[in-house]
């Protein structure tokens, strides 16, 4: 469901990153990798908002990008920062900062993503340390708090990561990411090193929190069901461009675009006369290319018609009325019935 209106608090407007690949360190330009090719998207205050695709699609280069812990090579970031509206592809590295308190990310790996040196108070605290916040004993006190709320006890701030599990380590990661109360948490991949009944106590805690802190998540996965029981709205990327955005219930019950039908014919369904619909592929008339003038899924799309191949789909609205915007970049979505899942899956 999606929560009330609110002003976006994050704005994406035609975002690219490139990486130049040398032959070797001082190397001339072989290629470049379009990892993020014009992504525009936009989270509004208190939502859960998914970024899905398949892995190497662009969804981590996206959000180290949208923080600018890397460079865009283009494209506008806005954050909403106390009321107004910054733009944070413009800020110097002092500015950068405020926005970095308000913004904090969770890692895929609770394994690596925890130096096994520090204490668990020391890596919760870090992120006080490093903005100055507080004295020695208050920024304990905050650890302590901020274990209680994550599911830790606070009795163990003194042991190191090694003596926790896979669950307990992510829930150290969430901790650090909470102590400076930000309002924005992009979470890449958060649940999926973790067992499926671990992945659940941890969904579950993002979503306790959200409520108890109002907070807004960026929420990064490769998997779908997942994303169907967390995200209000999500956008699904392909070779680094998005071909559909929707509310969660309308991509999953009415999917627009082929890529789309076929993730969601991968996610398990609990029903066990459900038939698997075979996954066809389309003929390659002709290898697809970033660069060419083309849809970037015409190779594998069982729907390939002629000008898929030799015009690149926008991404349009194609909501009626007062339905929710339902982006996609097809150029057959008006007259395709595609597959989707039903609530009750
Ligand atoms: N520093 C880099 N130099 C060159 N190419 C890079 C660099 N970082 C990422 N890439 C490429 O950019 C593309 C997108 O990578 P990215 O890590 O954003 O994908 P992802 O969607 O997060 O994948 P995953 O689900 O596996 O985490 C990939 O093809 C990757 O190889
Ligand atoms: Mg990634």
């Amino acid at each position: 469901m999606t929560k009330g209106m609110k002003a976006p608090l994050l704005k994406v407007r035609e975002l690219k990153k490139h990486f130049p690949v040398r032959k070797g360190l001082f190397g001339r330009v072989r290629k470049v990798v379009r990892a993020v090719d014009g992504v525009s998207f936009h989270v509004n205050q208190g939502e859960t908002f998914g970024l899905v695709g398949e892995s190497g699609c662009g969804k981590s280069t996206t959000a180290r990008c949208i923080l600018r812990a890397i460079e865009p090579t283009d494209g506008k970031v806005w954050f909403n920062l106390q009321g107004s509206s910054t733009e944070i592809t413009q800020l110097d590295t002092e500015e950068l900062r405020q926005v970095w308190r308000q913004a904090q990310m969770i890692f895929q790996d609770p394994y690596y993503s925890l130096n096994p040196r520090l204490t668990v108070e020391e890596i919760i605290s870090e992120p006080l340390q490093c903005f100055q916040v507080g004295t020695k004993a208050s920024r304990q006190q905050k650890v302590a708090e901020t274990m209680e709320v994550v599911g830790l006890d606070p009795n163990h701030m003194s042991r190191y990561p090694h003596a926790f599990s896979g669950g307990q380590r992510q829930r150290i990661g969430i901790a650090r990411a909470l102590v400076l109360n930000p309002c924005l948490i992009v979470a890449d991949e958060p649940v999926s090193a973790l067992d499926v009944s671990i992945q659940a106590q941890i969904l579950n805690l993002l979503q306790d929190l959200q409520d108890q802190f109002m907070l807004t998540y960026l929420f990064i996965s490769h998997d779908l069901g997942v994303v169907k029981h967390i995200c209000d709205r999500v956008a699904v990327m392909y070779k680094g461009q998005l071909v559909e955005l929707a509310t969660a219930h309308d991509l999953f019950s009415d999917p627009k675009h082929p890529y789309v039908e076929l993730l969601l014919s991968a996610v398990p369904r609990p029903d066990p006369n459900y038939q698997m619909k075979p996954i066809v592929f389309a003929r390659a008339k002709k290898e697809v290319s970033q660069s060419a003038d083309s849809c970037l899924f015409a190779n594998r799309c069982p729907y390939a018609a002629d000008i898929c191949y030799h015009q690149t789909p926008m991404l349009v609205n194609e909501a009626k009325g007062s339905e929710p915007e339902h982006l996609v970049a097809c150029h057959r979505s008006g007259d395709l019935r595609l597959e989707g899942v039903s609530e009750a899956e």
